[in-house]
């Protein structure tokens, strides 16, 4: 396993999913964590699960489009464990789904900010105190929708090309400070973004299935081990990179027709998608 030993985490989104997953994999590999979510009872139980690796954990409510919290965040993790040296800036929500025609301003605007503005705020106050120990990896997560369009997740998309290429952009402004900057575009994953409040799970789980030539969904540890992979010293001569983890769904055509149908399953389900554990 890559080696976190004496480093000190902040994983955002680490309530579900893959920071929940990430979290406790960091743990386990040596890392104090700091979970921040808007799931205040979630993200308590998974600081609780990861410090049963022996290394200390704290939850902390984070509403990552707010630049307040996130400047308490990165201050929770200095004033628990003195340093920081990894964020990995994962929270998400599907935001404004459905025909571009319909997309109410607000429901585009909240998109960007928890998808993108989050990103930006998780990196604009992590490099100080990164800076300050020598350097340090942030890790955000993308999405294969920001590589490619998907019809039906238009701010989406736009928010998640965003995080690929600020992802480019702050990787040059902080290489000189050792301070690696890249991100991971996942296919298709097992979470409660992509099945909460959805009646057809089964018929989404056989889309994403048939659009993964690996014929596999995707699941949290899958995105938690390149999360880890590209946090620790093992990636240490990259960054600006984007790590397409997505079960071979952008490879090539056959792919490409395949992802239409998923694409079309998601469009129109319901005009605001927001944080999962909302979603019922
Ligand atoms: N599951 C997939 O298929 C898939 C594919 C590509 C990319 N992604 C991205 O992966 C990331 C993790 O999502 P997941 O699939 O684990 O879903 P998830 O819903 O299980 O986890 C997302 C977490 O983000 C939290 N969150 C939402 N809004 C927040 C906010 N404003 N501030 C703080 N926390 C907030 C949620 O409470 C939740 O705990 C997201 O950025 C998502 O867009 C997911």
């Amino acid at each position: 396993m890559y080696d976190l030993k004496g480093k000190v985490a902040i994983i955002t989104g680490g309530a579900s999913g893959m920071g929940k997953a990430a979290s406790v994999l960091f743990a386990k590999a040596g890392a104090n964590v700091v979970v921040a979510d808007l799931n205040v009872k979630g993200g308590k139980d998974v600081a609780e699960l990861a410090s049963e690796s022996g290394n200390k954990c704290i939850f902390q409510r984070t509403d990552v489009s707010d630049e307040g919290d996130v400047k308490a965040m990165v201050a929770a993790a200095l004033e628990n464990f003195g340093r920081l040296d990894i964020t990995f800036n994962n929270a998400g929500i599907g935001g404004a789904v459905g025909p571009l025609e319909d997309i109410k301003v607000e429901d585009w605007d909240r998109t960007q900010h928890v998808c993108l503005r989050g990103v930006f705020l998780g990196i604009k106050h992590s490099v100080g105190p990164m800076r300050a120990v020598g350097g340090g990896a942030i890790v955000s997560t993308a999405s294969i929708a920001g590589i490619d369009g998907y019809n039906g997740l238009h701010a989406y998309c736009a928010a998640k090309a965003g995080v690929v290429n600020l992802t480019r952009s702050a990787s040059l402004e902080f290489a000189a400070d050792k301070i690696r900057i890249n991100c991971i575009a996942p296919g298709g994953v097992s979470t409660p973004i992509v099945y909460g409040g959805l009646a057809n799970k089964d018929s989404v789980e056989t889309m994403l299935l048939n659009a993964q030539p690996l014929h596999q969904v995707g699941q949290p540890e899958d995105i938690a081990e390149a999360a880890l992979f590209l946090a620790s010293d093992a990636a240490k001569f990259i960054t600006g990179h984007t790590l397409v983890v997505d079960g071979g769904a952008t490879a090539g055509a056959i792919s490409t027709a395949r992802r239409a149908d998923q694409a079309r399953a998601f469009s129109g389900q319901r005009a605001f998608a927001g944080p999962s554990f909302e979603l019922g």
